[in-house]
């Protein structure tokens, strides 16, 4: 009979795309998707460890899984749970000390062996003693020498028009603020042929567009079948010859690994969509040098005019840090210039937490946190102003929409532009899938709105569209 499985899911698109990959490792065993934890036979959290705050939102969702568990064993059926991703990885043990009804604690590199986790916790259930051997739970947070990639099933669920592909993990930049390099461990990427048959196997499921991720995406150095080492560029040039396959994105990148031929293949290949994730965190040469960073302002700077020219109608979004210790009105006034130097279609900005472990939380010079609340305000007006803009800008433009579902109304559809902005349009239902080119006609706040340029006159019966809250741009 089938079982009942229930993952959630926090943090990065890698999160996500792990979260999947776990539904098909367990898939086998029997374990179908659910969305919700109400009756489910096993409960993952797969959760994230970037910020604060994010281990003890862990703690308070196994608080509320811990009265479904109970009430599953009171009517004989029990409850597998596991704690997966980064938080799991950097706490191990200390989950199963405050928690002890977690059956299972894995590590972001270690679940293509879940099937034998959940033998060994069930039979530690059953009383005839588990992994950890005293009826406790099995933990797994090794970096295991051969990878993960190599044992996941060739079969896996399939994500729609949007897929994401995992090409590398970990990372080796140790910015002194991050937790990654030591929840996902060292730098690696797939093989070449590894990502190209995963990339057909999704454009057979339907994927017009794919998404390469990675922790630091751009500095991907796979082998290919000569056994000689691709980078990202020629990779992207690889998978745009996949028939079907519209459109390539990747992320997240670091500016250091923007090498020349990335950079081209942005000019070059038709597939890469015009938009480009790539944090710089600050402005501040200062601020840049202490984060371990080993870029400047004005390489950053740099790099952006390359991409400009490369391709002229490039967006850009990026990731920024205020109140890192030591900061001064004066790098941060830095990090303000270098946003309306540069001007960006979208961007997520944080104030700098502590991260346990890692080389900046020890600094003494912390900043208050007042300070920080105050200069996130002022940079957040400056970005979200920018956003505006650019979208309000798009109004007006022809642009191609990738339709990816549909929307509230009968013949509704959502689609995405190159700059990943949710556009809404009136088209029929079989146009899922598909690319057209859409004039955008109006600008709400998380989102625009479009008709279809080869038939204007479809319009939608009834009610004037109505956009659903929470559609990211
Ligand atoms: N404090 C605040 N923000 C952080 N990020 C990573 N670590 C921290 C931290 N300790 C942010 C960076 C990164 C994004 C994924 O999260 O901006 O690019
Ligand atoms: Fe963290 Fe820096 Fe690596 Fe990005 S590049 S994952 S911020 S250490």
């Amino acid at each position: 009979m089938a079982k009942k499985l229930f993952i959630k899911t926090y943090g990065c698109q890698m999160n996500s795309y792990d979260s999947a990959r776990m539904a098909d490792v367990l898939a086998p065993l029997g374990y179908v998707s659910s969305e919700t934890p109400d009756g489910a036979d096993m409960v993952i959290l797969n959760t994230c460890h970037i910020r604060e705050k994010a281990s003890e939102k862990v703690y308070s969702e196994l608080g509320r899984l811990r009265h479904l568990k109970e009430n599953r064993s009171a009517s004989d059926a029990g409850m597998v749970i596991a704690v997966a991703g980064c938080v799991a990885q950097a706490e191990g043990e200390e989950i199963l000390r405050r928690a002890p009804y977690v059956d299972i604690v894995l590590g972001p590199q270690t679940y293509h062996r879940l099937p034998e986790m959940v033998a060994r916790a069930t039979r530690a259930a059953d009383g005839v003693g588990g992994a950890a051997g005293h009826g406790r739970g099995v933990l797994d947070t090794e970096f295991p020498v051969s990878n993960k990639f190599d044992h996941l099933p060739g079969e896996s669920a399939p994500q729609g028009v949007s897929a994401f592909l995992s090409v590398q993990e970990g990372c080796d930049k140790f910015c002194t603020f991050c937790v990654v390099p030591y929840t996902r461990g060292a730098e690696f990427s797939r093989p070449v042929d590894q990502v190209l048959a995963e990339a057909r196997r999704l454009v057979d499921q339907g994927a017009r567009e794919i998404t390469l991720l990675g922790q630091n995406v751009n500095a991907y150095h796979g082998l290919d079948e000569r056994d000689g080492e691709v980078g990202l560029g020629r990779l992207m040039e690889r998978l745009s010859d996949i028939e079907g396959l519209a459109r390539l994105r990747y992320t997240t990148s670091h500016p250091r690994d923007m090498d020349d031929e990335l950079i081209a293949a942005h000019g070059a290949l038709d597939a890469v969509m015009p938009y480009l994730h790539l944090p710089v965190q600050s402005g501040s040469d200062r601020v840049l040098a202490a984060m371990n960073r080993r870029h400047t302002a004005q390489s950053y700077r740099d790099t952006i005019a390359a991409l400009r020219q490369a391709r002229p109608d490039i967006a850009l979004s990026s990731d920024f840090i205020v109140g890192f210790p030591g900061e001064t009105d004066t790098d941060f006034e830095a990090t303000l210039d270098l946003i309306r130097d540069v001007e960006f279609a979208q961007a997520y900005s944080f104030k700098y937490s502590v991260r346990p472990g890692t080389p900046a939380g020890t600094l003494d010079d912390q900043v208050p946190e007042p300070a920080k609340d105050e200069r996130l305000a002022v940079l957040q007006g400056l970005l979200r102003d920018q956003q505006n803009a650019f979208n309000a800008a798009s109004v007006g433009q022809t642009m191609t929409v990738l339709f990816e579902r549909a929307g509230r109304h009968a013949d509704q559809l959502v689609g995405r532009s190159p700059y990943n902005q949710a556009v809404h349009v009136a088209a029929p239902n079989d146009r899922i899938g598909s690319l057209a080119d859409v004039r955008i006609d109006s600008c709400l706040a998380h989102s625009l709105g479009g008709v279809l340029t080869e038939n204007p006159g479809f319009a939608l019966e009834g009610p004037a569209i109505e956009v659903a809250e929470g559609v990211g741009v």
